[in-house]
């Protein structure tokens, strides 16, 4: 029997924020002969996965890199059937969301989205907003030192106004006008489709993130992928830089 890791088990504990760069659907298509449109449609079902096996291990936050700001580079007829894509998964995906507990919320620059998608946006949010089994982020549109740049601009903005002393510019307050402000930082990224690299996710709170790269294409991702993962993440001593 597969022995599933158990929060407060004394041993392989459960990471409280998992954050998952999905990639890898352009080649699980090709792969396969399809357009890289099919592989897109396959990574609905990853997702849908992704949320219950995070709901059944007991992790409280999960955090998805669903589009990155440099994904809008990519040719037309992709961007606008990935947006056909979130459109249809947010519409049908609502209710079950809502009943599961799941809150979602999203980060990323959303005013870039077609205006239907940012009104789905919004009554996703407050569908949910009351739920708190699991906090869902859908990262759309999103990229890390976008965000950061942001922050330093509102910061600027407080010490042009007084509101603020340059002295008292410190982590926290950084942290603090970030998009993820309300999440703790993630304790285990996992990217799918044998990728090492950030591409612009998260790139402030992985910090002291655990890595785990796994080969599996993201539309292949089910379950045991992310008990894998989280065995993996149980096996690593974190030290946070003492000893
Ligand atoms: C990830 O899969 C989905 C998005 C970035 C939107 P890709 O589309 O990047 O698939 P690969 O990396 O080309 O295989
Ligand atoms: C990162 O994947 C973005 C998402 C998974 C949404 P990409 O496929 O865009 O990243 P690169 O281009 O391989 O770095
Ligand atoms: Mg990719």
């Amino acid at each position: 029997m597969e022995v599933v890791p158990q929060r407060d088990s004394g041993h392989e504990p459960i990471p409280e924020h998992v954050a998952i760069i999905m990639d890898g659907n352009g080649r699980w298509a090709s792969k396969r002969s399809l357009q890289r449109l099919r592989g897109h449609e396959q990574g609905a079902e990853a997702v849908r996965e992704a949320v219950r096996g995070c709901g059944d291990l007991g992790i409280r936050y999960l955090t998805l890199f669903a589009f990155s700001s440099e994904n809008w580079s990519r040719p037309v007829e992709e961007i606008n059937h990935l947006m056909g894509l979130f459109r249809y998964f947010f519409n049908k995906e609502i209710n079950a969301l809502s009943e599961a507990g799941v809150k979602v919320n999203f980060i990323g620059n959303i005013n870039r989205l077609p205006e239907d998608i940012q009104s789905l946006v919004e009554e996703i949010k407050l569908r949910t907003q009351h739920n708190s089994k699991l906090i869902l982020t859908i990262a759309l549109s999103y990229g890390s030192q976008s965000e950061i740049a942001g922050a330093m601009r509102q910061i600027a903005e407080k010490v042009e106004a007084g509101e603020l002393a340059a002295r008292d510019i410190c982590e926290e307050v950084i942290a603090r006008h970030l998009e993820t402000a309300d999440l703790p930082d993630p304790d285990l990224l996992i990217r799918t489709s044998g990728e090492k690299r950030l591409s612009n996710f998260l790139l402030w709170q992985c910090a002291y993130t655990e890595f785990v790269f796994l080969d599996t294409l993201w539309p292949d991702f089910r379950k045991d992928d992310l008990i894998a993962a989280v065995r993996e993440y149980g096996s690593r001593n974190r030290r946070f830089g003492a000893v």
